[in-house]
């Protein structure tokens, strides 16, 4: 069999962005002024930015080129009618409202359909959609099966919602007091895993019967579209932006942080099919975030959305975007590296709490592994574990989180194949030193979302 060829972007580089190069003994001494906490280190001192995939794009030429005909016109500018209409193409929906970012977006529309007493029922809510939710008083529930929440089953959609699950919760509550059912596509909290078109369907279904609003956050929804058509029967000769316009057909709302598959570094959209909920929520886009044809943006920004979102359907883009992640997956994983599997669209999910079993959970695996990873080779990536969704008994004692993962989430169109091989590299020390792998403990915790700016020490 022929050799497969290397895995070369399809695109290539125009302007250039320098990366320092730190030392070990350097990189020691940031981890420990930064209380072993990434989001606490200078992105200067970062080799490899792993930390996320949002807003971190690299925009094309015509992206840029784009921008400079922003209309930056306050009322019904040229811009926002091009974003409105590549939008509603894509959509379906008649009502664009443009925000700031996603949870901007969030929070005008959970703000509306929320509330105490109301329940939000979701594959897994993304935790900006969570704390939307909860803010209202409302409760927020996540249905997965315990199959897709194993790391180790080989399954196409494990981003799917657990419809049994889903009809359980509206038994329970009833139908007056189910404020949104919200589809995550991608699933970005549990793996980074697909929904399937067929998933999307029976869940449309339910919701008909029960005279349910559904959302979609499709935040990623152009690559889970490439794993539609690469993995779902009868979606082999549709292109991406068919499959994409099939799944927002489904939904009553779509939400989407413009920040990923939109291809840029800032922007949100809430759309809509139904014309009253839209006039409400364009009431709080304008107390809130800005009069209706711009949200929170400029009108560069919206061409740069529009574009965009054009974009990323390429299938040479989506292509690419898939299979780097796939390899960075696979070559980790051919090392011995634990990885949650399949591969995600947007990230790697390495499972912690197997790769360094002696590091018991209170002691955080994820963080110990997100540290090591910046001292080995100035990768910083994120814990999404125990520090992140840890809770605490009457005691004060732990609640472990579900799983102890580590997520490298690979930024669009930023690095390149050699990036890649380097972090693959990294993880041969990461592998070396593992013996000698030791935990941490929190010196410091904020009350909420406590991830952000905690502070640890090591544990000798
Ligand atoms: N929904 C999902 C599924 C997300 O992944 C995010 C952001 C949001 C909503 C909120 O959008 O950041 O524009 O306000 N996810 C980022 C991440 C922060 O790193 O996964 P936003």
């Amino acid at each position: 069999m022929k050799k497969p060829r290397t895995l070369a972007e399809p695109f290539r580089i125009k302007m250039v962005e320098p990366l320092r190069i730190t030392t070990i003994e350097q990189r020691i001494n940031i981890l420990q002024t930064a209380g072993y906490n990434p989001f606490l280190i200078r992105s200067d001192d970062v080799y490899i930015d792993l930390l996320t995939d949002s807003g971190t794009s690299a925009m094309s030429d015509h992206q840029w080129s784009a921008m400079m005909l922003g209309d930056e016109s306050y009322a019904g500018a040229h811009s926002w009618e091009h974003l409105e209409t590549v939008v509603k193409g894509l959509s379906g929906m008649p009502y664009v409202l443009p925000t700031h970012q996603g949870r901007a977006a969030e929070r005008i529309l959970y703000g509306i359909l929320g509330g105490p007493d109301k329940v939000f029922i979701s594959n897994t809510h993304f935790d900006t959609t969570r704390a939307n939710i909860e803010f209202t008083g409302a409760t927020a529930f996540d249905c997965m099966s315990e199959v897709s929440l194993d790391p180790n089953t080989e399954l196409p959609f494990k981003g799917n919602i657990d419809i049994e699950q889903v009809k359980v919760l509206i038994d329970k509550y009833g139908k007056g007091n189910i404020g949104a059912v919200i589809l995550t596509v991608t699933n970005n909290s549990s793996g980074g895993q697909p929904v399937s078109m067929q998933n999307a369907k029976e869940l449309r279904k339910l919701c008909d019967e029960h005279e349910l609003l559904l959302v979609i956050d499709g935040c990623r929804i152009a690559e889970n579209s490439y794993f539609i058509k690469h993995r779902e029967s009868g979606y082999e000769t549709k292109s991406y932006k068919e499959i994409a316009q099939e799944m927002l057909a489904l939904c009553d709302a779509f939400v989407m942080s413009a920040k990923k598959d939109a291809l840029v570094n800032m922007g949100g959209l809430l759309v809509l099919r139904d014309k009253e909920m839209a006039q409400k929520c364009t009431n709080q886009l304008i107390i809130s975030e800005g009069f209706a044809t711009y949200g929170g943006l400029s009108g560069r920004d919206m061409e740069a959305i529009a574009v965009g979102l054009e974009e990323v359907f390429d299938p040479d883009y989506l292509h690419y975007r898939i299979k780097s992640t796939e390899y960075l997956g696979r070559h980790l994983y051919e090392k011995g590296i634990p990885i949650v599997r399949p591969f995600g669209g947007h990230a790697v999910y390495i499972d912690a709490k197997a790769l360094y079993p002696q590091i018991p959970v209170h002691e955080f695996p994820g963080q110990a592994l997100v540290c090591d990873l910046y001292t080995q080779g100035g990768i910083r990536c994120v814990e999404i574990g125990s520090v992140m969704f840890g809770k605490k008994d009457e005691n004060g004692n732990l609640i472990p989180a579900k799983n102890e993962l580590v997520r490298l989430a690979i930024p669009r169109r930023v690095y390149t194949q050699s990036h890649i091989d380097y972090v693959i590299d990294v993880f041969d020390d990461i592998l070396e030193e593992r013996p000698q792998a030791r935990g941490l403990r929190l010196t410091y915790e904020p009350p909420f979302l406590r991830h952000f700016t905690a502070r640890f020490a090591r544990i000798k």
